[in-house]
């Protein structure tokens, strides 16, 4: 079989390292990928551009491939589901329409209010002005969020009314997001701990990965601005059995049932962020992906061939499948570059790499590089994802910052608390 991987990230770079193990599969591509990828399938330069989803149709069409999977949600949002389907290429990820779960945070909300899933209570705007007096009626703090992908960047947890305003502000009237930001939601703040839980669907039923959570602020005790993320671990001892039952019981379920009867067609992977609170686990958001860093953390740990399962969702008979877990855990450390995520320069040479690979139980995923000649440049904010296994997330943890101490770029920066919420519960 060949198959093509869409994206360059450590994502990306983690679907390439695990489908690669899969005996079915002669060819691998990444389109476009990054140098980690390029070591195990062949890169594709197609970038995301203008006309970027026919060129990959037409790339997939006349090279034969027999699967593409979608890493990042801005194809899946534009609709590269339905194109493939459209002329007859086999892709696993949600069509357009379900993919709004993801691409609008109103759909999203309206349709969790809609199903009884647990979530914050909120209320839509789309102008300024009602927004403010409605701001002057709720408590704080209150969590403001556009409308529209906004790499991130769109959500504002305010803490004072002016804070609120700002952040009105910068949506409604500045338009800092663009036409992501013509509605913005004012939610209820939820307390608690915040857990990513991933499942695969065929959409009639669904499949629950391994817990696992991310450390989405810059900096060390979970301070700064957001990123894309700069670590995860896997299992997140806060998700335990009985959270898990209600996870699927309360949230999953209902969201199945609910594409559904939309006529939504979702074969790929939903994923839940969470807040578990005192009352249960609660929804914050959908993504109709992977999550990065979740992979780097998730895949590592999953027994059962990858593509296996990919096909059983193609083909609607995902309850046929079992999945198996490596009962370790894994951690992944991501080193970023200086600046992220702000600006940052690219191009620095990479050091060290070679003396990692030996290591055992550690896997480099690369996000942001490039390779040139023999050297491998940093290309991006975040730059490499150092996963490691251990008996216990602290022995994991030990291993992953032990390798990283052989790596090295000019700025090179990474959080030294990955797993810090974990091992505080007394998880050694
Ligand atoms: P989202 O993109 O909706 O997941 O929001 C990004 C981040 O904002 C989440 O990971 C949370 O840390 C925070 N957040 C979003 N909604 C809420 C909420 N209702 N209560 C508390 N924190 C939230
Ligand atoms: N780790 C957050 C995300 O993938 O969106």
């Amino acid at each position: 079989m060949k198959v093509m991987v869409v994206g360059f990230g450590g994502r990306e770079h983690t679907l390439c390292w695990k489908l690669s193990q899969s005996s079915k599969i002669k060819r691998l591509y990444a389109a476009p990928g990054n140098a980690g990828t390029e070591a195990i399938a062949q890169n594709v330069e197609i970038e995301p551009a203008w006309a970027y989803i026919p060129s990959l149709g037409d790339f997939a069409a006349s090279e034969g491939i027999d699967l593409t999977v979608v890493g990042p949600e801005a194809p899946l949002a534009e609709g590269i589901v339905d194109h493939f389907n459209q002329r007859g290429l086999r892709i696993f990820g949600p069509d357009k329409k379900a993919a709004q779960l993801e691409s609008s945070k109103v759909f999203a909300k309206e349709f969790m209010t809609v199903q009884g899933i647990p979530t914050a209570r909120y209320k839509v705007f789309d102008g300024y002005q009602a927004a403010l007096g409605y701001l002057e009626e709720v408590e704080m703090p209150v969590v403001i969020k556009a409308d529209g992908l906004a790499q991130g960047k769109g959500v504002f947890v305010c803490q004072e009314k002016e804070e609120a305003r700002e952040a009105l502000k910068k949506t409604l009237v500045e338009r800092c997001f663009g036409q992501a930001g013509c509605r913005v939601i004012i939610e209820e703040c939820l307390m608690g701990e915040e857990a990513s839980f991933l499942a695969f669907t065929d959409g009639k039923t669904f499949i629950s990965m391994a817990s696992s959570q991310d450390h989405k602020r810059v900096y060390d005790g979970d301070r700064g601005p957001n990123t894309g993320g700069m670590g995860a671990y896997s299992p997140a001892p806060i998700v335990t059995q009985e959270i898990q039952d209600r996870i699927e019981e309360e949230i999953l379920g209902p969201t199945i049932e609910g594409l559904s009867t939309r006529d939504c067609r979702f074969t790929g992977v939903i994923y839940l962020g969470l807040m578990i609170t005192e009352d249960g686990p609660k929804l914050l958001e959908y993504n109709v992906r992977f999550g990065d860093p979740e992979t780097q953390v998730i895949l590592p740990r999953l027994k059962t061939d990858l593509l296996l399962v990919l096909e059983a969702c193609l083909e609607g008979r995902l309850s046929e499948i079992d999945l198996e877990w490596d009962k370790r855990a894994t951690i992944c450390v991501v080193l970023a570059s200086g600046g992220y995520p702000g600006d940052y320069e690219k191009g620095k040479e990479v050091w060290g790499l070679d003396k990692v690979a030996q290591s055992k139980d550690v896997i480099v995923f690369h996000a942001g590089t490039i390779q040139r000649d023999d050297q491998i440049l940093t290309n991006g904010g975040r730059v490499l994802g150092i996963t490691a296994y251990g008996h216990r997330l602290g022995e994991a943890a030990i291993r992953a910052y032990e390798a990283i101490e052989k790596i090295n770029f000019e700025g090179c920066h990474f959080r030294k608390d990955i797993g810090y919420k974990a091992l505080n519960r007394g998880v050694r």
